[in-house]
């Protein structure tokens, strides 16, 4: 199925906008405190009843723009890591591209429902806070995936989000960072808070070094939304 697919399903869409007016109700929903925005997350998932429509960043595909990069850069059996799964298109997408891929979602819910879709998958899922990761998953992964996960968080949580990502490649390894993006110095009424260069440029003083850094457009009806995939490369050794 492609990205775009869901989104040209009217039916799954009138479902979403329905959707979408509960859940920007809950608590949570527009930014609030860590425990709240978080607790929102679960929310979202757990009250969605198995209908991905009811989440509003559910694909039901991966994305576009990752899957062109793995043509690209097959894993051949290297390990991969998919940050704030969802129900797992990427992750699946990641793992059939060669990688033995890791993948974890704050959202218990969410963990689940990728299990069910995906029964026979090769992705070890798992529930986790990327605030709160197992100590043994520092510098580990060879290929870091990270899509649409900073865009939706905002304040101290997303501050860290760039030093917890940047903690879990591997010397050697990479970081595919994809999100949507503002320019610097806009504000953004979120969520989702697109992301600016300097924000995705901070991988730089983890000792990152840019690799490749794509803008592009995804079209919806009536708007043309802004992206970056940026792909990051962390030295052998880090500066
Ligand atoms: C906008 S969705 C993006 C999901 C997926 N990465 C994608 O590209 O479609 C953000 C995801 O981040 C998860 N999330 C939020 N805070 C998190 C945290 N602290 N640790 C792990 N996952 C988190 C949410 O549960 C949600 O699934």
């Amino acid at each position: 199925m492609s990205e775009d697919s869901v989104h040209d399903d009217e039916t799954f869409m009138a479902r979403r906008n329905e959707a979408r007016e509960r859940i920007d109700a809950l608590t949570g929903a527009k930014g609030g405190d860590a425990e709240d925005r978080q607790a929102w997350f679960e929310e979202v998932y757990s009250h969605a009843n198995g209908d991905a429509a009811a989440i509003p960043w559910a694909d039901l595909a991966p994305k576009a723009a990752l899957v062109e990069w793995l043509e690209k850069n097959p894993g051949e059996g290297r390990s991969a890591l998919d940050i704030a799964c969802g129900l797992g298109d990427n992750a699946e997408a990641i793992a059939a591209a060669g990688y033995k891929t890791t993948a974890f979602d704050l959202s218990t819910a969410a963990v689940e429902w990728a299990k069910r879709r995906f029964s026979e998958t090769a992705v070890d899922y798992q529930a986790g806070d990327l605030f709160n990761l197992p100590e043994d998953w520092r510098g580990r992964f060879d290929l870091v995936h990270e899509s649409y996960t900073v865009q939706a968080l905002h304040g101290e949580l997303r501050e860290a989000s760039i030093t917890a990502i940047a903690d879990l490649v591997a010397p050697g390894g990479k970081l595919v960072f994809l999100n949507r993006t503002r320019e610097e110095g806009t504000l953004a009424d979120g969520p989702p808070w697109p992301v600016m260069p300097s924000e995705w440029r901070r991988f730089e003083e983890h000792g990152f070094v840019l690799h490749t850094e794509s803008y592009f457009q995804i079209e919806r009806p009536g708007r043309s939304i802004p992206h970056v995939l940026a792909v990051y490369r962390r030295p052998e050794v880090s500066g």
